[in-house]
């Protein structure tokens, strides 16, 4: 038996059960067996979900770049560790081996100091999916830097907000981008930014569309420049196993974005082991996820998770409908993509296309495929097993969060029979369970409840940055000694796990989670509103798309609706991103409030999913006469 690498359904059950018998010892030996530490651990864990604090690993040193890229020098120095696809494919395709890796790593590395930046700075990181942004990211790793990657589609307002909330000194960022047929000037979004950030002195440039910009003398740099003068051997900074390693932004519920801090040694572990088992890569495989590298799925398992077990991962820049939308599958024929791991999203876009798309390729490299970001709907989970695994490729449902920092409920292909829109089991050392309202757990199968974890896994995020009481609220509150996700499920007669989405106010648009309050505040900054509440509703690619309920300022002044329409969502592309965007704008006369004057946003779902038939008793509203006029102008 290996506990490492999962191989049949027995076996799973097997280290299942051993992992949840002694979970330290279970994990001590994976971590000893296939990473490279300066220094072994005093401690495996110590944990209090009450404080709540979770040490792994505790007083053990190494530096995850030595893991994920000198330990393979030896023997996969000429591998391509990462396959860089850009987005127009007459470009043509990047191999970049472990040993280019390492050179172009330490390269970046060394400009980084002499920037000034030091182990434990805040580096900010806004690039496209170019390999640059690969690089940046173990740079600061490298030398103890602790990376923030904001994904290159936030806006100026979004990034400032995320630079400033942690205090960075140093963006790395390009000129611009390509998506499509489309070029972004992304340097400009920048600047705006930095008008917003005094904190930061240094802003690296990485020339990529080559488009005019502007460059602020002793504050903006070329990259290129710097990186041909600087030294190309840099030792690695040794890491405590509890030093932070990156902060990534996630959307809450409320108030602004919750920088989510993940440290070194139990990240590395767990990143490591459940992609080796999620995707079952060996070693001649050709992995590709296509998320982007802002996004923790990127972190984990374009990056971190795939380099730490010498595997080939593939990096691509564009989007799927560009040339055509046979582009997906065309990369896949083109390298022999082995595991391809996409959100629904993606699929459900692809599946409104003709299928020659997708029947003029040779898929038959592929063994794995997988899914993340959302529940994955019947219809896409049979059109993808069918169509792209041909029912040959296993699909791998993976729920997890950017708080997990890993795979935490997923089949382990050709083990665990698969059932569509099922996570199904959880994985070695995660221990879920379901909450009742009345905080009980529920015991047995065929239940539903509130999903919620009891045990720590190595790879959880340790705080929320600079606020740890909000950390505390927000995960650890609701239940006792509980980590609790935010999300609901099922479990079936089997004990299989589905998802059955977001309890709280956060709403998964494309994949992306959107908090609506801060919608709601970009939205009230507009004159003409008075109010406005946003809720979700079914849509057949998003998954969910935003319908916002908004009440204008009684002035007297009768306004064009569909101006007014435009101007709002223009604001909220300001503020947070084109992402955020309201599909639906209905102009209400009020909103349905309590007594206690909270707004009833489950009466509002129900009106923008077209299900007014039940909506429970609104008497107790303080303006029930609102709700039938509301009803009567719906969008829908
Ligand atoms: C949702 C993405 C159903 C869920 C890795 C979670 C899913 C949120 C799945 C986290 C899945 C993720 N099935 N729902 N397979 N995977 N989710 O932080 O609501 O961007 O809480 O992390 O996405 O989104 P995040």
């Amino acid at each position: 038996m290996s506990n490492y690498h999962i191989k049949h359904l027995e076996e799973y059950w097997q280290v299942y059960r051993k992992s949840v018998r002694n979970p330290e010892n279970f994990w001590e030996e994976i971590a000893e067996e296939h990473f490279l530490w300066r220094k072994k651990w005093d401690k495996v864990l110590s944990w209090d979900f009450k404080k709540p604090e979770v040490k792994w690993f505790e007083g053990a040193q190494l530096n995850i770049t030595e893991n994920c890229i000198d330990r393979h020098l030896a023997t996969r120095g000429d591998k391509t560790a990462i396959l860089f696809e850009p987005n127009d494919p007459d470009e043509g395709a990047q191999h970049i081996t472990y040993n280019q890796l390492h050179k172009r790593v330490s390269t970046m590395a060394n400009v980084l100091k002499e920037q000034g930046v030091a182990k434990g700075d805040r580096v900010c990181i806004y690039l496209p999916m170019i390999p640059e942004l690969a690089i940046a990211v173990l740079a600061c790793a490298r030398i103890g830097a602790v990376h923030s990657v904001v994904f290159a589609g936030f806006s100026a307002t979004a990034l400032a907000t995320r630079i400033n909330d942690c205090d960075c000194k140093i963006i790395i960022c390009s000129d611009g981008s390509y998506r499509g047929t489309k070029t972004i000037d992304l340097k400009s979004i920048v600047d705006e930014a930095l008008d917003q950030c005094p904190g930061i002195s240094t802003s690296l440039v990485v020339k990529r569309t080559g488009g005019t910009v502007s460059m602020k003398a002793g504050r903006d740099k070329w990259l290129a420049p710097l990186l041909e003068t600087a030294n190309s051997a840099c030792k690695a900074t040794i890491m405590d196993a509890e030093d932070p390693l990156f902060i990534l932004y996630t959307s809450g519920s409320t108030g602004k974005p919750k920088g989510m801090v993940h440290t070194t040694a139990g990240y590395m572990v767990y990143s490591a082991y459940s992609f080796k088992n999620v995707f079952q890569y060996r070693e001649e495989d050709v992995y590709w996820c296509t998320a982007d590298i802002g996004w923790i799925t990127g972190h984990s398992y374009i990056v971190y998770g795939p380099l730490c077990n010498g595997a080939t991962t593939l990096m691509f820049e564009g989007v799927p409908s560009y040339p055509d939308f046979s582009r997906f599958w065309e990369i896949v024929e083109k390298h022999k993509v082995t595991q391809f791991y996409t959100a629904p999203t993606a699929i459900r876009a692809l599946a409104k296309e003709n299928l020659d798309y997708v029947e003029k390729h040779d898929l038959s490299s592929l063994k794995v495929l997988g899914t993340v970001g959302e529940p994955i709907n019947e219809e896409a989970w049979h059109w993808y097993n069918d169509h792209v695994g041909k029912k040959n490729s296993p699909i791998v449902d993976t729920w997890w969060q950017t708080e997990t920092g890993g795979i935490m409920i997923s089949p382990i292909p050709y083990s665990t029979p698969t059932i569509p829109t099922f996570a199904t089991l959880p994985l070695p050392g995660i221990q879920p369970t379901l909450m009742d309202e009345n905080a009980q757990e529920i015991k047995g199968n065929q239940v539903e409840g509130r999903l919620c974890i009891k045990f720590p896994w190595p790879s959880i995020a340790r705080t929320i940055y600079g606020n740890h009481d909000r950390y505390r609220d927000t995960y650890f509150s609701a239940y006792q000694d509980m980590y609790f996700t935010g999300d609901g499920a099922r479990r079936d007669a089997v004990g299989y796990y589905r998802i059955t989405g977001r309890v709280d106010d956060v709403i998964i648009v494309s994949g992306h989670n959107l908090g609506t309050a801060p919608i709601e505040d970009a939205i009230n900054e507009h004159p003409a509103v008075a109010e406005s509440a946003i809720v979700g509703f079914p849509h057949d690619i998003k998954g969910n798309a935003l319908y916002g309920y908004i009440t204008l300022k009684q002035t007297g002044e009768a306004r064009n609706q569909d101006n007014l329409r435009k101007e709002i969502n223009q604001l909220i592309t300001d503020r947070i991103g084109p992402i955020a965007k309201l599909d639906k704008i209905q102009f209400t006369v009020g909103l349905p409030k309590t007594r206690s004057g909270k707004i009833m946003r489950r009466i509002l779902r129900k009106i923008a999913s077209k299900d007014t038939s039940n909506l429970g008793d609104t008497s107790t509203l303080l303006n029930p006469e609102v709700v039938q006029e509301i009803i009567d102008q719906a969008l829908i």
